[in-house]
C-alpha cells in the first residue's frame, strides 16, 4: 500500500496540491481525471518522489523509489540510444544485470508490448509515437516495478496509436502485483480498467468512487459539470 498523508505542494506561493490524503492498494488500478491545471501531474510527481513536498508525508512500505516507474506524455526515451540500449541501460546500471540477461529481458518485454524485434536497433527518431510509448513501457517493465504511474500516456498520439498503447496498459493493469495510477482524459478507458477513479479539482481529490459508480452517480456539482462537458465533446 502507498499511503499519501496530507500532502501539500507549492510552486512559489501557489498551492498546487492541497492537503491530499489517499491510500493506494497494490494490485489495483486507479485513474485520475480532472481539468487542466488541477494538479494531476504534480500529484503523480510527488508520488514518484520527483517533487519535494511542502507538507505531509508519503508512506511507501517496503517499496523503494527504484520500483516506481513513470510513463510520461512525451515518452522521454534517450535519443542517442537505440531501442535496445534504451531498455537495457538501467537494468545493467542499477540492477547490475548482465548485458545478455538485460537483452533477453528486453526482448521478452518488447514482445509483451506487441513490438516486433526488428525495432531493436532503431533510434527513437525513426519510430512512431505509439512505438516510442510502448518502448518506454517495456523499459519501465525491465526495472521490475511495483508501481507504474502514467501521466496522460496517449495524449501525444493519434487515435490508432492511442488504441494500441491503451491496450498494452490494459493488459498490464491485470497484474495483481502492480499498482497502476493513470492520469487520463479517456473516460471510457478509465471506466473499463480502473478499480477506482479519483476526480481532482484545484489541487484536491474532491470525489472518488468505484469506477462502476463514479460515472453513473457523481455527487459533487463540480464533477457533474465536468462530466457534462466531457460528454458534449463525445457527442460532437
Ligand atoms: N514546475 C512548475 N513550476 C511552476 N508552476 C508549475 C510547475 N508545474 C506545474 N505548475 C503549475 O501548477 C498547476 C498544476 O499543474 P499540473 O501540471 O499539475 O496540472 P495538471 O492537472 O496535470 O494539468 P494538465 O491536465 O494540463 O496536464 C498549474 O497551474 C501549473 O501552471
Ligand atoms: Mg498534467
Amino acid at each position: 500500500m502507498i499511503e499519501v498523508i496530507n500532502i501539500t505542494k507549492k510552486y512559489g506561493n501557489t498551492e498546487v496540491v492541497s492537503s491530499v490524503s489517499f491510500a493506494f492498494k497494490i494490485g489495483q488500478v486507479y485513474s485520475i481525471i480532472g481539468s487542466s491545471g488541477s494538479g494531476k501531474s504534480t500529484f503523480l510527481k510527488c508520488i514518484a518522489g520527483l517533487e519535494k513536498l511542502d507538507d505531509g508525508d508519503i508512506k511507501y512500505g517496503n517499496i523503494t523509489k527504484q520500483k516506481i516507474g513513470f510513463i510520461f506524455q512525451h515518452f522521454n526515451l534517450f535519443s542517442n540510444m537505440t531501442v535496445l540500449e534504451n531498455i537495457t541501460y538501467a537494468p545493467q546500471k542499477v540492477l547490475k544485470v548482465t548485458k545478455q540477461d538485460a537483452i533477453n529481458e528486453a526482448r521478452r518485454f518488447l514482445k509483451k508490448v506487441n513490438l516486433d524485434s526488428s525495432i531493436e536497433n532503431q533510434y527513437p527518431s525513426s519510430i512512431s509515437g505509439g512505438q516510442k510509448q510502448r518502448v518506454a513501457i517495456a523499459r519501465t517493465l525491465c526495472m521490475k516495478p511495483k508501481i507504474i504511474l502514467y501521466d496522460e500516456p496517449t495524449s501525444a498520439l493519434d487515435p490508432e496509436n492511442t488504441a494500441e498503447v491503451l491496450n498494452v496498459i490494459k493488459n498490464l493493469s491485470k497484474s495483481e502485483k502492480l499498482l497502476s495510477i493513470i492520469v487520463t482524459h479517456h473516460m471510457k478507458f478509465a471506466q473499463n480498467i480502473s478499480d477506482k477513479i479519483l476526480f481532482f479539482d484545484k489541487g484536491q481529490i474532491i470525489e472518488e468512487n468505484f469506477s462502476k459508480d463514479f460515472f453513473i452517480n457523481p455527487k459533487s456539482t463540480r464533477l457533474k459539470e465536468f462530466l457534462s462537458k466531457v460528454r458534449k465533446i463525445d457527442e460532437n
